[in-house]
């Protein structure tokens, strides 16, 4: 009984680690991003692609961008400001940074 017990919360958390992994393009659309940004074209937002390629090579582009979804962001790339994203969590944050970063056309 005991041993059936673990493994059913090994495997869910197994899943649970799969899907949250697997998951920056889900995060991305259930966490309103695309009503502002697309991959590759401008659309409110600056181009996911053109974030990629403007922190390429910057170590601390990952903390960068959790703190700019977080709080918002204004000035870096046009007039127009990016609202903050306070109720996100950490986790979530860095996973969508990080998507954002990997993006490759
Ligand atoms: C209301 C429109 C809007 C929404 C919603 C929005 N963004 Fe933005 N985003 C912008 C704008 C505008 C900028 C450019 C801000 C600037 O010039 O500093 C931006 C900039 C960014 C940047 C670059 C920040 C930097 O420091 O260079 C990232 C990364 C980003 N957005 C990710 C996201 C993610 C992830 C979400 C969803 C949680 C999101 N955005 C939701 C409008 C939006």
């Amino acid at each position: 009984m005991k041993t059936l017990r673990i493994l059913a919360l090994v495997l869910a958390l197994g899943m649970a680690g799969l899907a949250h992994a697997a998951d920056g393009d889900t995060l991305l659309k259930d966490s309103g991003c695309m009503s502002c940004h697309a991959k590759a074209e401008k659309v409110v937002g600056p181009a996911f692609l053109s974030i990629a390629d403007k922190y390429r090579g910057d170590k601390d582009a990952v903390a960068t961008l959790v703190q700019s979804i977080q709080n918002g962001s204004k000035g870096k790339w046009g007039r127009m400001p990016m609202p903050p994203h306070a109720s996100i969590s950490q986790d979530d944050l860095k996973t969508l940074a990080r998507h954002v970063l990997a993006m490759k056309p």
